[in-house]
């Protein structure tokens, strides 16, 4: 039986009173009070020109792919090492796939292999902040800026880190945020898109709206609204807003937990590391990170899944990430072959996320800590 799960939501307080207050405002549709406050709550803390909730970041990412005005044959750059929808979304309007390899040491987007993917039909470069730990991103602009192709940032995971002092979510033209179970800030199932060139606001509020100009008639800019666009229901009922809100305003506190069970596995877990060739995360100078996961890089593929093994029979539950895109079914359709990324393929094997949320009582991670110093398959 799982004693300790790898995550659990965390609730901080005010969700339900929060929730309660949305309905009691009569609006449990989209962009109500609490919608409002979340929008301004991401503009205020990041400066981004504009910031709109989603009802999760993979229709973020779908809202960014529709405003590149992304189109059958564009290839669009992404770290095979990510999640599906981080290029699903660009290719549901025809684009393929270009996989990059990433850093052994990040786990981002290896910029120093980067250029070399542009060609003329390059439309975007999808990097994706691992962990919430900063791509190299004066590199990956200036090498975008050359080949005048928009970056989006994933930053599913990045939520409130920064690279050389500046928030993630701000480098591209657009970015997308997570607020799924398993994030640092939750509404259950939820996303933003993340505004950084003016140029799309307008639109990227039609989008959102079923390609309607719905938002101009609220503010009264119309006096009816209409189908003018291509569009989607991409917008949150105000009841998850309010969830979210309540996560928002908690940010001290989320943060600190998080920051606390990160930093104790790093220093439990540090000398053992280095006596058993296991990599611990590896968060560069420049970078500050908003403790999203902890994860290790076992030395082979059979030491990573005795680990797991071991802790589950602890009745801990530690697990893998994401397998290389260009090896997946659809990876393999566009040509992805064996050997194309190999830190990628190595590191998919290789990598264990420890369990992670902010209820995760110093006692539970020194069970974790305890069972992975005993594991005999690291021995
Ligand atoms: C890098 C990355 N991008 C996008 C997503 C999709 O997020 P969502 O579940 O909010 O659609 C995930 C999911 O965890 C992710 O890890």
């Amino acid at each position: 039986m799982i004693k300790i799960p790898f995550n659990k939501p965390g609730f901080v307080g005010n969700e339900q009173a929060y929730m309660a207050q949305a309905v009691a405002n009569g609006q449990i549709s989209g962009d109500g009070e609490f919608t409002r406050r979340c929008h301004a709550f991401l503009e205020h803390e990041l400066g981004v020109a504009k910031a709109l909730l989603t009802t999760s970041c993979t229709h973020a990412l779908e809202m960014a792919a529709l405003l590149l005005d992304i189109q059958p044959g564009d290839e669009v750059i992404v770290p095979s090492f990510t999640f599906v929808s981080t290029i699903n979304a660009f290719v549901l309007r025809g684009a393929r796939p270009v996989f990059a390899d990433i850093r052994p040491d990040t786990l981002n987007l290896d910029e120093t292999r980067l250029e070399r993917l542009i060609t003329p039909r390059t439309k975007a470069i999808v990097p994706v902040h691992y962990a919430g730990v900063g791509c190299e991103m004066d590199a990956i602009l200036a090498i975008a800026a050359r080949h005048g192709v928009p970056v989006v940032e994933d930053n599913a995971h990045g939520l409130l880190g920064r690279y050389k002092g500046r928030w993630l979510g701000t480098f591209g033209c657009l970015a997308t945020q997570s607020f799924h179970e398993t994030k640092n800030f939750t509404c259950g199932e939820g996303g933003a898109l993340l505004i950084n060139d003016p140029r799309f606001i307008e639109r990227a509020e039609i989008l959102r709206e079923k390609g309607t100009n719905r938002s101009q008639m609220f503010r009264g800019q119309v006096d009816k609204y209409s189908w003018i666009d291509l569009g989607s229901s991409y917008l949150p009922s105000d009841l998850l807003a309010a969830f979210l809100l309540a996560q928002f305003e908690s940010r001290d506190h989320i943060q600190a937990q998080r920051r606390r069970i990160w930093e104790f596995y790093a220093a439990r877990l540090g000398d053992w590391a280095l006596q058993h060739h296991v990599s611990l995360p590896f968060v560069p100078e420049q970078c500050e990170q908003p403790f999203h996961m902890f994860y290790m890089l076992m030395p082979s593929l059979a030491a990573r899944q005795a680990l797991i093994d071991h802790l589950k029979t602890k009745g801990i539950l530690a697990v893998f990430h994401y397998l290389p895109l260009h090896l997946s079914v659809m990876g393999r359709q566009f040509g992805g072959q064996s050997g194309n990324c190999p830190v990628t393929e190595s590191v998919s094997d290789r990598l264990v996320r420890l369990p992670f949320y902010i209820a995760l009582s110093e006692k539970d991670q020194e069970r974790v800590v305890t069972a992975i110093l005993e594991c005999p398959a690291t021995k």
